[in-house]
């Protein structure tokens, strides 16, 4: 069933509200998510992007529900990844010579993904529009690195609609549609959790880009993206979020990561956040084991912060593998202006705080020169290391 988003543009989507996990197995999802199509019924009749395969009978089902397929007279995809643009190749197969406007790059992408080089590929730049009738028409707007090179928006005069496609999304399901109407606890939650997860390494891109849309000025009244709620009330907000955490975000918080073997690491990361506690009773503590927590949860803690302490103990001359995975996790999201502590216990070569301390600061993190590095099991003498660890995580520039 289609919805209406205003006048004759429609949402026609799918709200997944059973979808857990996305980028294979990499991002986990709490809240359900969507994936948003749009259909423009003007003079022309527009399908902007479509959803992931594994919905394509219930996606077509939709659209004959309400068109004739035959009807549409051209397709945008903004971005070809396929839980935008899955369900393409079966409508491909109905209208088979339908233009279909996007990216040169998506050109790359969507030829390689489904390989039918001979479907009607019109490549766009930015600023290149086409006439839908009525006074109205799309102007595309390049959005590379945002977060592929082949991502693209798109811009709908008169009702001045801008498809953003996954920039200012979030994987959260919203039967209202709306921002007006949803969650707005976790739709801001998750929206900040899929700008550290997805975006944060492109950050500077995320700022030029931004610049750049202001300067267009697009007399923008919506931004829809493809995944989550619409931003209908007060759309700028989502720009002016992205603005603020694409520029070194953090809050007065500081996240302690770790994992254990027999415990000691553990006691560890429970003193420093004490420490913390202690010298800033207003600065937000979170302490996570990282084989127990979520780690795209994890980044969207280390995002808030403006500092972090990371534990491992030493094992085989070397930290935790787990510890290291997220540390490449954590080095490929490119941090910037926070500090990082590190602590761990050893028994016996205790290299752990020496790999942590690298494989942080090659990560982008200020690594604070206060560590634990415990032999066996804590005692006091090794606890009370954590004051001066807390001290400098503390202490501002
Ligand atoms: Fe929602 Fe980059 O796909």
């Amino acid at each position: 069933m289609k919805r209406r988003v205003k006048n004759n543009v429609y949402w026609i989507g799918k709200i997944d509200w059973e979808l857990k996990k996305f980028h294979g197995d990499d991002y986990t999802i709490d809240h359900g998510s969507s994936q948003n199509a749009y259909l423009i019924q003007e003079k022309k009749t527009v399908l902007v992007d479509t959803v992931w395969d594994p919905h394509a009978d219930e996606f077509i089902n939709n659209l004959e529900e309400e068109i004739n397929i035959s009807d549409i007279d051209l397709i945008v995809i903004n971005h070809g990844e396929r839980d935008h643009s899955g369900t393409l190749p079966y409508i491909m197969e109905k209208i088979p010579n339908i233009p279909i406007y996007c990216t040169a790059n998506s050109v790359k992408s969507l030829t390689g993904q489904y390989h039918h080089p001979e479907w009607n590929f019109i490549p766009v730049k930015t600023g290149d529009s086409i006439d839908i009738g009525n006074g109205k028409k799309l102007v595309f707007v390049e959005m590379r690195m945002l977060h592929w090179p082949d991502n693209m928006a798109t811009f709908m005069t008169g009702d001045n609609i801008l498809f953003s496609n996954d920039a200012f999304g979030q994987h959260f399901a919203v039967n209202e549609l709306f921002n007006d109407l949803a969650d707005k606890c976790l739709l801001i939650s998750e929206a900040e959790k899929y700008f550290a997860n997805i975006l944060m390494p492109f950050a500077s891109k995320v700022r030029d880009k931004i610049d750049e849309i202001k300067k267009m000025d697009l007399p923008i009244e919506i931004i829809a993206p493809s995944h989550g709620a619409i931003w209908r009330e007060n759309p700028m907000q989502i720009i002016d979020l992205y603005a603020k955490w694409a520029d070194s975000y953090q809050e007065n918080q500081i996240t302690v990561i770790y994992d254990t073997v027999w415990n000691g690491t553990a006691i560890l990361a429970d003193r420093i956040g004490q420490e913390i506690g202690k010298l800033s009773p207003n600065t937000i503590v979170k302490i996570y084991n990282i084989s127990k927590t979520d780690k795209t949860e994890i980044i969207a803690q280390v995002f808030r912060s403006k500092a972090i302490a990371v534990g491992s103990p030493t094992v085989i001359n070397d930290i935790l593998s787990s510890m290291a995975g997220w540390i490449h996790f954590l080095d490929s999201l490119k941090f910037s202006g926070k500090k990082a502590a590190v602590f761990g216990c050893y028994g016996w070569s205790g290299e752990g705080n020496s790999v942590l301390r690298k494989s942080l600061a090659e990560a982008g993190f200020s690594v604070i020169e206060p560590e634990i590095k415990c032999n066996w099991t804590p005692e006091e003498k090794d606890l009370e290391q954590a004051i001066a660890v807390a001290k400098e995580l503390l202490e501002t520039e």
